[in-house]
């Protein structure tokens, strides 16, 4: 199962759909526009601002991506240097101009699914701010860790009894943190979430509880109930492969080798995998590029998209199409990949083909008669792995020699 985690801003779009409170803002991706915003918000009686990196990871704070600014010209030097600065590996392309909050106290707070126990974690703590990893690990008794009942939920008596572990007295700031905490429950819930993080949830001179920041992760199993999270799906930082792949219904996934693969079902594409690893190791160390599962239906169209994509992986030299034929038989699975290969302008990887199961024979007689270059049949699973590794190996010895001889 996977989930998708979302950008600070986008949280915080969810986070007021549901009533926490946040502080207004709009995102930039230049400094112009980083201007702009901060104009907009100044005009609207703000005289603090903030200017944030937009990064799915946590600690912006700390390496220079989260600057206050006074002016709408300070704001747009902050968005000029964080602009393109990498954090942890991401390199930030949008920065959130927000307004600025006057802060009392920092506490945090969480909501996270609980895999081994099967039910929801709460966790909170007053001493908010600072990673979570390194407050669980320094002050492990400064963090509440309280387990919710699905069925139950975080009713207001279990948000009280939250904010009371975490150390609050009763009273109006207990109150007014078990409000929220009952608010993020809600987000959690309606989104389908995996994850709802506040790091920091602030208290403010003049007693208001803020979410400052947000991390939240969508459970993608869920995807079907909130055709409005698609929206959110980040396809500028996701491998435009697998983005093209995953558009047409296919389970791909990008890995480091030579040899693209594809078959159908997950198993049997896992087994190719292994066998052309194994079978590298005899021809100059190939390894499986890709790990592709056509599903089902192998229908020509399918093929050809599967085709399209393993192909357009400038690391495959040479592609390994393995089929088990079942409800979808081996005769389709080849006019399928005759018909891949015609429709495909400039296909010229070489393809090796091993058919076996419902109507096997069929099949590599149809590939047999369509006698397309570059397309070999080859029996066994085994068979076929040698001859495509040991192809991969060959086109790349050409290539440098002819870089050599270049
Ligand atoms: N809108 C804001 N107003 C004032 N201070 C802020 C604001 N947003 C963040 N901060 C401050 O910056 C710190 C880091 O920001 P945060 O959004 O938590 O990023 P990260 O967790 O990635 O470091 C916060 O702990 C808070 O002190
Ligand atoms: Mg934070």
């Amino acid at each position: 199962m996977t989930s998708m985690d979302l950008y600070e801003y986008q949280a915080r779009e969810l986070f007021a759909k549901h009533g926490v409170p946040v502080l207004g803002g709009q995102i930039a991706t230049t400094p112009e526009q980083a201007e702009q915003v901060a104009t907009e918000l100044l005009n609207c009686g703000t005289d603090l601002l903030v200017v944030k990196a937009q990064v799915k990871t946590g600690g912006r704070g700390k390496a220079g991506g989260v600057k206050l600014a006074r002016s709408a010209a300070e704001a747009r030097q902050h968005a000029e240097a964080i602009l393109g600065m990498e954090i942890k590996g991401h390199t930030v392309r949008t920065v959130l101009i927000s307004e600025g909050a006057d802060i009392d106290s920092e506490f945090y707070f969480s909501i996270l699914l609980d895999r081994a126990e099967r039910r929801y974690l709460a966790m909170c703590s007053r001493e908010g701010g600072m990673e979570i990893e390194t407050l669980a690990k320094e002050r492990p008794e400064a963090l509440a860790r309280v387990a919710v009942d699905p069925i139950e939920g975080i009713t207001p008596e279990v948000a009280a009894r939250i904010t009371a572990e975490a150390g609050f007295e009763p009273g109006a700031v207990a109150d007014a943190v078990a409000q929220v905490i009952g608010r993020l429950w809600e987000v959690f819930t309606a989104e389908d979430a995996t994850l709802v993080e506040v790091n920091p949830l602030v208290l403010t001179p003049s007693g208001t509880v803020l979410a400052l920041d947000g991390k939240v992760s969508l459970d993608d199993n869920a995807s079907f109930r909130h055709p409005e999270h698609a929206a959110l799906k980040d396809t500028s930082a996701a491998d435009p492969l697998e983005t093209r792949a995953k558009e047409a219904g296919l389970n791909y996934v990008r890995l480091t080798g030579e040899v693209g693969v594809l078959g159908n079902g997950a198993g049997l594409v896992m087994s190719t995998l292994d066998v052309v690893a194994g079978a590298g190791e005899r021809h100059g160390g190939m390894r499986p590029a890709n790990f592709l599962d056509l599903g089902g239906g192998s229908s020509a169209e399918v093929m050809a998209t599967g085709l399209e994509v393993v192909a357009s992986d400038p690391q495959v030299r040479a592609i390994l199409v393995n089929v088990f034929g079942g409800i979808t038989s081996c005769d389709t699975v080849a006019n399928g990949i005759v018909t891949a290969v015609s429709t495909l302008e400039d296909f010229d990887k070489p393809i090796v083909v091993r058919l076996d199961g419902n109507n096997a024979a069929l099949g590599r007689q149809i590939l047999a008669e369509a006698a397309i270059d570059g397309v070999t049949v080859v029996d066994t699973m085994d068979g076929a792995a040698d001859v495509v590794t040991a192809l991969a190996e060959k086109i790349g010895q050409n290539a440098a020699s002819s870089e050599q001889g270049a």
